[in-house]
């Protein structure tokens, strides 16, 4: 049996619990950068740890991914995700794509298959997405239709809700197309394939460099979301708590 001092036996203890305290919330506060055995090359704030502003998901495979579905890039306003025709995916399956800081926005045009019935084109705005999409079909035979689901101006993320209503006519999530620009004057729209855009936030109030401006985002009713971006002269992240904005 340990003999000493009780008082001395207390202090040791309360000394000991603050430091696996002290550790426990140093380790949370820290966001890991890296997948796999590579450090990402993602800006502030993603990454990998619960630390990070947002948190990615590391496959097996070292690969950053949102919930079962590869990262292709991230820019300062968008993630883009890999989204690999396929047959026969639960239409559920699109839930992992809306996050609590990120979601698809309006500039995407969702694929759903094996529906009851063919939908109009898709929306995105300033462009009309064609239904020319016999050739994703997973069926030969015609005994399967193509549908497709877009947000058009309603809001500028896609509602997960009116798309899960289309779970009543469409069994599976095919695949989805986004637009890569809006800009017409930049010469044709150009269409991302099997690729889904997520627009992405931080919530709160906005902490930004001073030199920085703040957008807010409101993604479907959620007001309180915000992304910075530096002024002109200044490069950076243009968060506080990230690298900020530097003269460039
Ligand atoms: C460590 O952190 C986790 C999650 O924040 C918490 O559930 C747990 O109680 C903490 N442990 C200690 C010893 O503080
Ligand atoms: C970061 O995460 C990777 C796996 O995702 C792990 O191998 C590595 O040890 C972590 N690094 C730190 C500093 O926690
Ligand atoms: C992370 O990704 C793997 C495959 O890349 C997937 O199986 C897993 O469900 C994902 N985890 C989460 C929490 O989304
Ligand atoms: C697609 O829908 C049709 C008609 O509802 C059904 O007969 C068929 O089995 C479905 N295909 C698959 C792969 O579930
Ligand atoms: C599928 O439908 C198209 C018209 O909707 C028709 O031209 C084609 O012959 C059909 N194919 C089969 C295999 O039934
Ligand atoms: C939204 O789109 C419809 C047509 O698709 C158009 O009539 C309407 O003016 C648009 N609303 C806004 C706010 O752009
Ligand atoms: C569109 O692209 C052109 C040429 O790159 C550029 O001059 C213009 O400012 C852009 N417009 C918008 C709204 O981004
Ligand atoms: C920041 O905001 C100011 C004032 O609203 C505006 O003039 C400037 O163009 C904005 N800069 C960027 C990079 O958005």
């Amino acid at each position: 049996m340990f003999r000493g001092d009780p008082i001395l036996v207390l202090l040791l203890l309360t000394f000991y619990f603050a430091l696996i305290k002290a550790h426990n919330s140093s380790s949370h506060s820290l966001c890991n950068k890296t997948c796999g055995s590579d450090r990402q090359n993602f800006p502030y704030p993603f990454g990998f740890s619960d630390g990070c502003g947002i948190k990615l998901n590391c496959s097996a495979a070292g690969k950053a991914s949102v919930g079962q579905f590869p990262v292709e890039t991230v820019t300062a306003d968008s993630i883009s995700v890999k989204i690999e025709r396929k047959c026969n995916r639960p239409l559920k399956t699109v839930a992992q794509l809306f996050g609590l800081n990120y979601a698809p926005t309006n500039r995407n045009a969702i694929l759903l298959e094996n529906c009851t019935e063919a939908g109009p084109g898709c929306e995105i705005p300033s462009i009309l997405v064609q239904t020319h999409f016999s050739s994703l079909s997973c069926s030969s035979d015609n005994s399967s239709t193509i549908s497709c689901y877009s947000e058009g101006n309603k809001s500028d993320f896609i509602d997960l809700k009116r798309l899960m209503d289309k779970e009543k006519k469409c069994d599976y999530l095919l695949s989805s197309i986004s637009v890569e620009s809006l800009n017409t004057s930049e010469g044709p729209v150009s269409l991302a394939v099997e690729v889904v855009e997520l627009g992405w936030w931080l919530e709160g109030q906005c902490q930004c460099d001073v030199n920085a401006n703040c957008t807010l985002v409101s993604p479907n009713g959620k007001p309180n979301g915000y992304r910075c971006i530096c002024k002109e002269g200044f490069e950076g992240d243009g968060y506080e708590a990230g690298f900020g904005c530097r003269k460039g």
